[in-house]
């Protein structure tokens, strides 16, 4: 059974449709890519999926559940990356976790979780004193600390540098390993080829492909013997031609 199940979604906000007729599955364990231009309709996507936002028509299911109707339900068995500032600065890191775990009925062990993101010996460092990785690793290891099903990440490595988002990269896969269902919103090439399993890449609020990454690049016709990339199939897909 699909863990996540978007049935032809419309959401528009006064004159703008932000999301026209999307629809997918997630399955379980697996790490799904949203990929997509800035205001293709990814954020707007995973909000309806986090509950934060009701359709203007279609369905949405996250575990089997309305996250309208169901909010407090899933609120504990899905974990949602927290967005960049969200935090006071001078909360310090130990106590954010201690903070977000008793949100939980069963949370994880927060020290435990903290040795596994590299963030103990930061443990009394304020949030705003955190390096760009060290705070996506701290808003990654929130959206984990109630030991959920699903993890819905959006964004997650923009603004870091090339090494932190190898670091974040290698971050997921483990999250991941851990059983977690993992949602990735990202307008990045190269971290949806890496990192997900399945792409379903967004135009305009539409869905124009969902494959896996290979597929999508083997659907490419080749020029001049030069093997296509993710980028000249989402370039294929987006662009008018
Ligand atoms: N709160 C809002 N009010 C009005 N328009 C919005 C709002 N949020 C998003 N939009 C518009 O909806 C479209 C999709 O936005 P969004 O879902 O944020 O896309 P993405 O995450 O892919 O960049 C864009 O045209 C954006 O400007
Ligand atoms: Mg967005």
């Amino acid at each position: 059974m699909a863990i996540i199940e978007v049935r032809n979604l419309h959401k528009r906000y006064g004159d703008t449709v932000a999301v026209h007729d999307v629809s997918f599955d997630v399955e379980r364990g697996e790490i799904f890519g949203l990929l997509g231009p800035n205001g293709a309709g990814k954020t707007t996507t995973v909000e309806t999926l986090e509950g934060l936002r009701r359709p203007d028509s279609g369905a949405v299911r996250v575990l089997g559940l309305d996250p309208q109707r169901d909010r407090v339900e899933l609120r504990q068995r899905v974990g949602v990356q927290l967005q960049e500032g969200r935090l006071p600065e001078r909360i310090k890191v130990w106590e954010a976790l201690d903070l977000y775990a008793s949100f939980y009925r069963q949370p994880a062990d927060w020290r435990q979780l903290m040795a596994d993101l590299g963030l103990s010996d930061k443990r009394d460092a304020a949030y705003g004193r955190l390096s760009g990785g060290q705070k996506q690793r701290l808003s990654v290891a929130l959206a984990l600390v109630g030991n959920p099903e699903v993890a819905i990440l959006d964004e997650l490595t923009t603004g870091l540098d090339p090494e932190a988002r190898r670091e974040v990269w290698h971050l997921i896969r483990a999250v991941r390993a851990r059983g977690v269902t993992v949602v990735l919103v990202t307008h990045f090439m190269d971290e949806a080829e890496r990192l997900c399993d399945r792409l379903a890449v967004l135009k305009a609020g539409r869905v124009v492909a969902l494959d896996t990454p290979a597929a999508l690049v083997a659907a490419v016709p080749a020029r001049r013997g030069e093997r296509p990339t993710l980028e000249d199939a989402f370039l294929s897909l987006t662009q008018e031609v």
